[in-house]
């Protein structure tokens, strides 16, 4: 079910998220779907739980390969379910970002360049995997959801935080 996503400004997207205690339950199968076809609805590369009010620490992200989108690397469809992230490098990377809960907004928002992320599936599986570039920033910016932290929290050059339509005019832009 397509479930509205909460803007920023909703208290509920500044709590910290709760580790989720059971795995491959029917109440979690009903939530991944309902991330999903939120997240296919509105385009986006990620989502994250408590964007739909949802108060656990799942996340969801994925992008395939777009001919409108050829700068974009591929990134695996993912459930990720309490997630710990390591940076490998201090090496911090500038990019823009969007957020399903900022609709029509960019901002030019540090992330680190690799890390390393551990974690659950749906099923309790574990997930270990370490990422660089696009990939990297995705899972950061979807587990920065999860304490609370939406990217405009992140910009250090507000110069570069702005409406879509006003930074790239005539682009075609994706969101996440
Ligand atoms: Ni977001």
């Amino acid at each position: 079910m397509i479930r509205e996503v909460l803007k920023m400004g909703d208290p509920r997207l500044l709590q910290q998220a709760q580790p989720l205690q059971q795995f491959d339950t029917p109440e979690l199968h009903a939530l991944l779907a309902d991330l999903r076809d939120t997240m296919a609805h509105l385009n986006g590369a990620g989502l994250a739980a408590p964007q739909i009010g949802v108060g656990l620490q799942v996340v969801i992200f994925g992008v395939e390969q777009n001919p409108r989108y050829p700068q974009v690397e591929d990134i695996p469809d993912t459930v990720l379910i309490n997630p710990v992230l390591t940076p490998l490098s201090d090496e911090l990377e500038e990019d823009w970002e969007g957020c399903l809960s900022l609709p029509g907004l960019r901002g030019m928002v540090p992330r680190h360049a690799r890390l390393r992320y551990q974690g659950f599936d749906e099923k309790g599986n574990p997930i270990d995997r370490s990422v660089d570039g696009f990939h990297a920033r995705v899972v950061q910016h979807e587990c920065d959801h999860l304490l609370g932290i939406l990217y405009p929290m992140r910009i250090r050059d507000f110069s570069k935080f702005g409406f879509i339509q006003a930074l790239f005019p005539g682009e075609d832009v994706i969101d996440e």
